[in-house]
């Protein structure tokens, strides 16, 4: 167990530190290690505002010296684990205290001796402070500019909610799901902890995974059969996949060639192999003697409408992030408009709540391009989400399911469709 912790420890700081998504780490560890890992991380990130702001305050008055910082994530992880986690105390004091004196000193050990104890006398206490916020400073220097309070109270709350899964259908297959929700929108929503690999017609290719958001950019374009069809950005390939099924012919993108491996190897299961071509390019850069009828640009961004399943996210980034990714979404943009036919359709997907990455980015796109205009969105279910310029903006709460609180929510998406005008 302290080998473990130990590593876990460093894992911490380098996600914290270095903006590695924990997803990095998790594929490397040995089977049995997964689900504590993931349960532990999860739970430190969707606690770590009120650990530093709330609870570390009150037991540690000075700063803790840049040679000894390990300690920081080892009191992260040790708190955690006494406040939320069923590991008996004494599991939790004896292997953090070992891992401090370990990696730092005997003066480290005492010092995390001290704050563990304190931790431990006043846990109850602790527990029923009110909350300040799940999000981190950081987060919220995003999200102040872009929504009202209330706005951001209501995402917050899904922080807490383990998302739940949910399938895309192929259009011609029967749903063998007899238990699971469906969405307005078609999408199929089971509950949290259900194992994909164990669910009927996995094998048989019929659906896959792909949250209720991210699923509203295809069924945005409502004419694609026979179409053209560029995905930039494409892997691991929801969306090629749900374009494919369609009946588009469709030229995949992505810089990423491990990614697009994952993306073959996705169609292959589903038997969506026709009419594919995957190009391994730089969206900047990549070039065709053909014009697409249609372009989906899933541009790479902030991601922080992801917060729930990657909630490291909530601490890692920051507005400089979402200005960097919103300056390359305008780039691929550009780019893309050069390669679309003379009446071709756009679609712009961003997964991040940053109005920068969504709103303001297409109101900008559509200032200096007069020859587009927004062309209409109609996905049932989606009518509450609409813009006023008629784009759709998906916020967590957006998929409130009443009276079943684990089945609500869903990722914070934005999503544009793009008409050339004639
Ligand atoms: C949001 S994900 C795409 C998700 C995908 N469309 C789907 O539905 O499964 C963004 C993708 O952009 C790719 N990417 C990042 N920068 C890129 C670039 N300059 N050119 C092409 N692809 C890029 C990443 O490798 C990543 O796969």
């Amino acid at each position: 167990m302290i080998n473990e912790r130990a590593a876990y420890a460093d894992i911490l700081q380098k996600i914290l530190t270095s903006n590695v998504p924990l997803s990095a780490f998790k594929d490397s560890l040995p089977n049995a290690q997964k689900n504590f890992f993931n349960m532990l991380f999860l739970t430190t990130f969707r606690q770590l505002t009120f650990i530093k702001e709330q609870v570390l305050p009150r037991f540690v008055q000075k700063k803790i010296p840049s040679k000894q910082k390990i300690l920081s994530y080892v009191l992260y992880l040790a708190i955690t684990e006494l406040l939320f986690l069923e590991t008996p105390d004494y599991a939790v004091l004896n292997s953090y205290v070992d891992i401090a004196k370990k990696s730092t000193d005997k003066f480290g050990a005492n010092f995390t001796n001290a704050v563990l104890r304190n931790v431990l006398r006043h846990k109850s206490e602790l527990l029923s402070l009110p909350l300040k916020s799940y999000f981190s400073a950081e987060f919220l220097k995003i999200l102040k500019p872009d929504y009202t309070k209330d706005e951001i109270l209501q995402m917050e709350k899904y922080v807490v909610v383990e998302p739940a899964l949910d399938i895309t259908l192929k259009n011609s297959a029967p749903n063998p799901f007899a238990n699971g929700l469906t969405l307005p929108n078609g999408s199929i929503r089971l509950p949290a902890q259900t194992k994909v690999s164990e669910l009927p017609g996995y094998a048989d290719g019929i659906w896959w995974v792909q949250d209720v958001s991210a699923s509203l950019a295809v069924q945005a374009l409502s004419d694609i059969f026979g179409k053209q069809v560029l995905d930039l950005c494409a892997a691991p390939g929801g969306k090629t996949a749900q374009l494919l099924d369609a009946g588009a012919k469709v030229t995949a993108v992505d810089i990423s060639q491990e990614r697009l491996e994952t993306l073959r190897e996705n169609m292959k299961r589903l038997n969506l192999t026709d009419n594919l071509q995957i190009v391994c390019d730089d969206a900047l850069q990549f070039s065709s003697s053909k014009k697409f009828d249609i372009i989906l640009v899933d541009a790479p961004c902030s991601a922080t409408g992801t917060y729930r399943r990657h909630p490291e996210i909530i601490h890692t980034k920051t507005r400089q992030d979402v200005l960097q990714q919103a300056q390359l979404q305008k780039d691929i943009l550009e780019h893309a408009v050069s390669l679309l036919s003379d009446d071709g359709k756009m679609v712009y997907v961003t997964c991040s709540l940053a109005k920068d990455e969504g709103e303001k980015q297409i109101n900008t796109f559509l200032k200096q391009h007069s020859e587009f205009v927004a062309a209409p969105i109609s996905v049932l279910g989606t009518e509450h989400m609409l813009t006023k310029e008629g784009y759709l903006r998906v916020l967590p709460q957006y998929f409130n399911i009443p009276g079943q609180p684990d089945l609500s929510g869903a990722d914070g998406f934005f999503i544009a469709c793009l008409q050339r005008k004639i």
